[in-house]
């Protein structure tokens, strides 16, 4: 009984109300090459940790299809300082949100 109780309860936090913050892949990390030359999978997941871990201190992590690449390239400048982020670390989270951002096309841009 505990033990269900407790899984229900990690269920409900990984979650979290349906915030859709996806593992990346190559597919991805070439979707966002045109932009960033030689990004890697690696370099995205890092962003998303990086994501998880600090832009979830104040409020829950956004999830990346909240915004399209331009506005996350806005909210990122003015979340970083916020969040203790050096510039690389900022920079590899907005590649993660651009991978996945609301205007987000296979042919990237
Ligand atoms: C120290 C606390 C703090 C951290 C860390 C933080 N935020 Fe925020 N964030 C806020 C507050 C407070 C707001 C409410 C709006 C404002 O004050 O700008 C906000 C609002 C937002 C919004 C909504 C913007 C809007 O216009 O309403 C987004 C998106 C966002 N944050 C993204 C991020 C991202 C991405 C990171 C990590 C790089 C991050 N936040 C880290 C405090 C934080």
């Amino acid at each position: 009984m505990k033990l269900a109780a407790a899984i229900a309860a990690i269920v409900a936090l990984t979650a979290c109300g349906g915030r859709w913050i996806p593992e990346a892949t190559e597919a991805d990390a070439t979707r966002v090459s045109a932009r960033w030359p030689g990004t890697t999978a690696a370099d995205l997941n890092r962003g998303r940790s990086l994501l998880l871990a600090r832009c979830g201190n104040c409020h829950l992590p956004p999830s990346p299809a909240e915004l399209d690449a331009a506005a996350w390239s806005a909210e990122v400048a003015e979340m970083r300082e916020r969040s203790g982020l050096t510039v690389i670390d900022a920079d590899l989270v907005e590649r993660y949100l651009a991978a996945f951002a609301s205007d987000r096309t296979p042919s990237a841009h």
